[in-house]
């Protein structure tokens, strides 16, 4: 099965106004967990990561250094490289936005997009946000003046540009949503960007006269003042890095298979790149796949707080596989993630350790005690066939999983054969084979075990490399496209061999490896007294509007309603609020409304609430709603409203 079907794979390319996080980490293990599984089952595959070097937050942060931008982003950028390479990330590529041959190309490419009528010269006035290198309309703005995307003050700023007919491309853009339902991963994300298409498109300013940090214009525009803007430059990266423009392309991999990203930056994919590949008059990727926030402790991570988690830090004291595998299993592609130690160290002594090392250890042991470590597989389908067909089942099953980015699916299916095996041991207690002297029994027993293991070794190796491999050796194979072939595809038997002892994968972790920190109760904070002490005329507390912004707030509609039998008060909802499957709220308004009276009501529901148990039912939101003497009534949009609209 060596195809060779080029496979394009790219990670965001990353600011280098700061150093790496766990979110950065995230998104490029989930890339090189794509990338191994496609090159070990036969394709072609170019993996690109990389950094972005441009725009005024990357000048302002040299400055604040004393240094110049290059200098300063020199130095970032290598911290990246050298985090990746620390993770042995598979990339084939690490592309800086500094790149000669990248400036060249996406000075061709503003060049082309012209060539098309695509650009034009006008004047912009508006609202900036340094930090997200956005612009927004008034209208958008949070009391005239915050980022409605970072809740940061934004700048006016007026001055010439050159603008992208991005209006041009609505009709087309909605064309490709509809036409590919796929295109956005997950779903729930693409109906989003198409509600916001949907309600209109603005030209988009793509250069920049206030600053100089950037790419210069082609030089037959003789217009050196103006640089262009960051994301014109950065989502050019995806096709810089095989040459575009330079005359030395390698567009064989072009269109991208998959651009993972984080959901914050999913419109300037979803909306503002295939629009330039539009322009440019190139293909559109197959994928652009948004993942989740991560917080910590249930806390927005940021450095004024001292909570940002530095991932070599968890690697060092967990493990990379480890750190890889509780990432790719807590949460649920596209949803929220919160990293604590207390999850990391459940996940590894608990799926890792009590499940998956525990059954190496009992196939090393019983090989070793019954067999002197040989193992014969000639007898398994004579004695074991249902439990053989149960794995089958589930390894063919695997691969759809990886392709639509549900990873933890992939992992959750993919640890039914370590309970079949787990099963199967106490089961038929190989022991007591051995004592009735059933031994051809016992060794099949043996046999189907190591078999499993083989091909959840094989299966795991994208996400688990180090570990996958270790087990692969005690197993006498190695992990390529021949055995994966062999044991997952075809489904062949390990020829006879003698099993290795190996150290246990998985030492049980009883206390935190890692300085334990600590949530700052809400009037502690030390980095911001002064805010959270303020207080209006009735002596209410006042909140900053980042305070404001933690809650996310969306509209639902009931899709299901009924009571909880032994409470007075409760009624257990599903709620829809636009993603993959609705939500189960346990609401406490059963004194005021019949359940048939809810379904198909809308509600405004808080969205990122941490689930909780009421009556032994899990509650993953809550209703908003407002008591008094009239009784109780639920908040509600004036007009009917697409499930998920966020309520700002
Ligand atoms: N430079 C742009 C991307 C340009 S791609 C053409 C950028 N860089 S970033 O460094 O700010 O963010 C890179 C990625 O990290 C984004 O996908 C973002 O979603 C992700 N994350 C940053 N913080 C995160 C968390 N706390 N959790 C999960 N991912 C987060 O945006």
């Amino acid at each position: 099965m060596q195809c060779n079907k080029p496979v394009y794979i790219t990670t965001p390319i990353y600011y280098v106004n700061d150093v790496a996080h766990i979110g950065h980490a995230y998104t490029t293990i989930i890339a090189d967990t794509i990338a191994r599984y496609s090159r070990m089952i036969g394709y072609d595959v170019f993996f690109l990561t990389g950094t972005d070097e441009h725009g005024q937050k990357i000048e302002e942060a040299a400055k604040l250094r004393n240094e110049s931008p290059k200098v300063y982003a020199d130095k970032i950028s290598a911290t990246f490289k050298n985090l990746w390479d620390d993770f042995d990330i598979s990339y084939d590529s690490f592309i800086r936005t500094t790149d000669e041959h990248h400036k060249k190309g996406v000075q061709v490419a503003f060049e082309k997009m012209f060539d098309n009528g695509d650009i034009y010269k006008d004047v912009y006035s508006g609202h900036y946000c340094i930090s997200c290198e956005t612009f927004f309309t008034k209208t958008q703005l949070v009391d005239d003046e915050f980022c409605p995307e970072c809740g940061k003050s934004t700048t006016i700023v007026e001055e010439e540009s050159y603008f992208f007919r991005l209006s041009k491309y609505q009709d087309k853009l909605l064309a490709w949503y509809n036409e590919n339902p796929n295109c956005i991963l997950p779903k729930s994300k693409r109906n989003e960007v198409i509600r916001f298409v949907e309600g209109g498109l603005e030209d988009l300013s793509i250069t920049r006269t206030s600053f100089d940090w950037g790419v210069k214009l082609p030089a037959k525009f003789d217009d050196q003042k103006h640089v262009m803007y960051v994301w014109l430059d950065a989502l050019m990266n995806y096709v810089t890095a095989l040459g575009y423009g330079t005359g030395e392309e390698n567009m064989k991999y072009w269109p991208a298979r998959v651009h993972l990203i984080g959901k914050d930056i999913l419109r300037f994919h979803a909306i503002y790149w295939p629009a330039f590949l539009m322009s440019l008059d190139l293909p559109l990727p197959k994928h652009v796949a948004a993942h989740g926030w991560w917080t910590r402790d249930g806390e927005k991570m940021s450095k004024s707080k001292g909570n940002v988690i530095d991932p070599k830090e968890v690697a060092d004291a967990y493990g990379i596989d480890n750190f890889r595998y509780f990432m790719l299993r807590e949460v649920p592609f596209g949803g929220d993630g919160d990293f604590s130690q207390k999850a990391l160290i459940d996940r590894i002594n608990s799926d890792l350790g009590n499940d998956l090392g525990n059954l190496l250890n009992r196939l090393i042991g019983m090989s070793e005690k019954y067999f002197d470590s040989k193992i014969n597989s000639k007898n398994i389908a004579k004695y074991y066939d249902s439990e053989l067909n149960e794995v089958n089942e589930s390894i063919s099953k695997l691969e759809p999983f990886l392709y639509e980015m549900q990873l933890h699916r992939y992992l959750e299916e993919l640890w039914r054969p370590i309970g079949v095996a787990n099963k199967a041991i106490d089961k038929y207690q190989p022991w007591t084979l051995m004592k009735e002297e059933k031994t051809e029994e016992a060794m099949a027993l043996v046999a189907l075990i190591a078999n499993i293991l083989a091909r959840v070794s094989i299966m795991l190796y994208p996400i688990m490399p180090v570990v996958s491999k270790k087990i692969a050796n005690a197993l006498n194979f190695e992990i390529d496209n021949g055995s994966w072939k062999n044991f997952a595809i075809e489904q062949k038997s390990l020829p006879e061999f003698t099993i290795s002892k190996i150290p246990p994968l998985f030492p049980r972790i009883e206390e935190p490896l890692m300085a334990v920190y600590e949530p700052q109760k809400n009037n502690e904070k030390q980095s911001e007294p002064k805010v959270n002490e303020a207080k209006n005329d009735e002596g209410v507390a006042l909140i900053g509007i980042d305070d404001f912004f933690k809650t996310s707030l969306k509209i639902g509609t009931i899709v299901q309603a009924e009571e909880l039998p032994k409470s007075d008060k409760l009624l257990l909802l599903k709620v829809d609020v636009g993603e993959d499957a609705p939500r189960q709220i346990v609401a406490g308004i059963k004194e005021f409304y019949a359940p048939e009276a809810l379904v198909g009501t809308q509600v405004c529901v808080v969205a990122n609430l941490k689930p909780a148990k009421l009556m032994g039912n899990l509650s993953e939101g809550m209703l908003l709603a407002a008591k008094d003497e009239n009784g109780l009534h639920l908040l509600r949009p004036e007009a009917p409203k697409t499930a998920g609209t966020p309520v700002k």
